[in-house]
């Protein structure tokens, strides 16, 4: 039942508040604020010193935030494959400790292939998964539920989310077994999980500034992303997005690629998405931000109120969100994307829960 909401896919981004604060409750006891794991998983994260991830899609560019995380927070090294890759590979797997599958559905057919190839491996296997009746959460050996609902929009959104607040957690978790993070980091870190609600719901009243943008985005026919360190993988998610649903053709590149070849694309018809707290990386992103402006390109500026005050470009859309810790920012700059992606597709009149030719879960190699 959409209730009172035009599609699926916007009831559930508005479902994100509390389906985050959910999913984080299985991760943190809130009494306490201590992390924790959920029944279903046993994990001795002390004698974790190398991981191997693996999805595809969406769950793919969570996992690669979750590698960012981990190997910052927890200093776990992670190897990290798109599913369909990860078998043939022939990678090494002797000094990998746990294998860490992500997947809404559970059902992916490259992912289970991926679950069963580690198993077989003799590895030690994890599984994000939002349904936990689903094939991938019976065969892996620890199952850490996302507490997102059924997502019944084919472009994941409320599943991302608390895939990433699963991972931040866990990485958190991680540490601490591993003796990177004190108690009290611990406790501050858990205590700025628990801001992540509050501020999705700040940036969820960012939607009739995007619905504006999203006027002009529907008149194009490609977009650029970009984005640096945490932010680099919700470039390419915030691409995925707009295209799956949209149809706009969109590449989503880390920002200091750019000279590398993408900026040859870039003319006044070309919109480039930037995603860019004030955060350690935000200098040398707005470097290639002031190279995009420099070659006409129009600009849609996410960072928040110390970003916009760096004053980077004279000509930008500027989206201001709120302040937060850098660990929140991949949860919550997530909003803005789906938000400019789900009314891109609202203007262009697509089928925005049922995209052509997709399928929600692919059960197929
Ligand atoms: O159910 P899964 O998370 O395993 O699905 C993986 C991808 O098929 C999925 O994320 C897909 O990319 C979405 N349509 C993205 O919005």
């Amino acid at each position: 039942d959409k209730g009172n909401y035009r599609h699926f896919m916007l009831k559930e981004i508005y479902e994100q508040p509390e389906v985050i604060g959910h999913t984080l409750g299985s991760f943190v006891d809130l009494t306490t604020g201590k992390t924790r794991l959920p029944a279903s998983a046993s994990i001795d994260f002390s004698s974790v010193k190398r991981m191997a991830l693996s999805a595809c899609g969406t769950g793919f560019y969570a996992a690669l935030v979750g590698r960012y995380y981990f190997e910052r927070y927890a200093r776990i090294a992670c190897d990290l494959d798109v599913a369909s890759e990860f078998r043939y590979r022939e990678s090494p797997l002797e000094d990998v400790d746990l294998a860490l599958f992500v997947s809404q559905s559970g059902e992916t057919a490259d992912t289970l292939a991926s679950l069963r190839h580690a198993k077989a491996e003799g590895l030690q296997t994890a599984a994000i998964v939002n349904v936990d009746e689903s094939t991938i959460a019976r065969e892996t050996d620890h199952v850490l539920p996302t507490l997102a609902g059924p997502e019944i929009g084919v472009a994941s959104t409320k599943a991302f989310t608390c895939q990433l607040m699963a991972l931040a957690a866990l990485s958190i978790r991680a540490g601490v077994a591993r003796g990177r993070i004190s108690e009290a980091q611990e406790m501050e870190f858990t205590k700025t999980l628990q801001e992540t609600p509050r501020l999705v719901n700040e940036a969820l009243h960012l939607e009739d500034q995007i619905d504006q943008l999203s006027r002009e985005m529907a008149t194009k026919k490609h977009a650029l992303f970009l984005g640096r360190g945490f932010s680099y993988p919700l470039a390419l998610e915030g691409a995925l997005k707009l295209k799956e649903i949209s149809y706009i053709h969109a590449e989503g590149y880390a920002a200091g690629e750019l000279k590398h070849g993408p900026i040859a694309l870039i003319d006044d018809t070309m919109p480039v998405v930037v995603i860019a707290p004030h955060d350690r990386s935000f200098e040398k992103t707005a470097s290639n931000v002031q190279e995009v402006a420099a070659r006409g390109g129009d600009i849609i500026l996410l960072t928040d109120r110390k970003g916009a005050e760096a004053k980077v470009v004279d000509e930008a859309h500027t989206i201001v969100m709120p302040r937060m810790p850098e660990i929140l920012t991949p949860i919550v700059y997530s909003i803005p994307l789906q938000l400019l992606a789900y009314h891109t597709a609202v203007q262009m009149g697509t089928d925005v829960d049922q995209p052509r030719n997709l399928a929600k879960s692919v059960t197929v190699e």
